[in-house]
């Protein structure tokens, strides 16, 4: 189980308490993906620390971006690509998130790749066809790389409140695996409360949390469900 805290564009909570906090539970993959400015403190803190996003070269005149080897030397283990406020508000393509992957990946970080659809896409049915565009992307760039996760995130649910029921969750990501056999995690307005039917679901992972990964009590219950659903 893998549960991973998208803190966005927010300072979030203090890294060494939240260190604190996570040391006692077992049998489960913690990862916080800070801001840039916050990623050495996290690292320096024992925190399994992600990058937000990274670019495809390993330098060059790219004003704003960062590079795999960058990342990597400040002991970043991953990035997160293709979340979709990157795609909404930065006109990042499927081609462009899948470069990101592939290059990241074969500089040695991990890589969650996020997919999902938005509300009107999901309303005209077209739920499978847009997944299935995003993820063959990603694939014919990475293959089934063990370094990747995949990352569920219908984009309507996304800091909304509004949950994928479990059933639509577990329908989604087990279309998305028989596309690509990575293990998918479930992001999209995860809370205490939800965390455990989520989880529950076979084709469910583990989480991606960015709300909530902002108050230490909030992300440290959802990385307790976790632990407990699969122990
Ligand atoms: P949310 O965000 O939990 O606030 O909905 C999830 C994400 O964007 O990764």
């Amino acid at each position: 189980m893998i549960v991973a805290g998208n803190w966005k564009m927010f300072l979030g909570p203090d890294p060494a308490v939240l260190a604190r906090q996570l040391e006692d539970i077992a049998g489960l993959d913690a990862i916080v993906c800070p801001s840039f400015t916050r990623l050495s403190a996290c690292v320096e803190a024992g925190l399994t620390t992600y990058a937000q996003n990274v670019h495809w070269e390993p330098e060059g005149a790219y004003t704003g971006e960062v590079s795999a080897p960058m990342l990597l030397a400040l002991g970043v283990r991953g990035a997160i690509v293709g979340h979709s406020e990157r795609r909404q508000y930065f006109g990042e393509t499927d081609l462009g998130v899948a470069r990101r992957a592939q290059f990241a990946l074969e500089a040695g970080l991990h890589v969650i790749a996020c997919v999902g659809e938005s509300q009107e896409e999901r309303d005209a049915g077209d739920t499978e066809t847009v997944l299935r565009v995003q993820v063959d992307a990603i694939r014919d760039g990475c293959g089934p790389h063990d370094r990747l996760v995949l990352a569920y995130e219908p984009v309507w649910a996304i800091g909304t409140g509004l949950t994928a029921t479990p059933e639509l969750a577990q329908d989604a990501q087990a279309f998305i695996k028989s596309l690509l056999d990575r293990p998918v995690l479930y992001g999209g307005s995860v809370k205490p409360d939800n965390a455990d039917e989520l989880l529950a679901q076979p084709a469910v992972d583990g989480a991606l949390v960015g709300g909530a990964s902002l108050d230490i009590d909030s992300f440290t219950a959802i990385c307790r469900s976790a632990a407990r659903i699969r122990s």
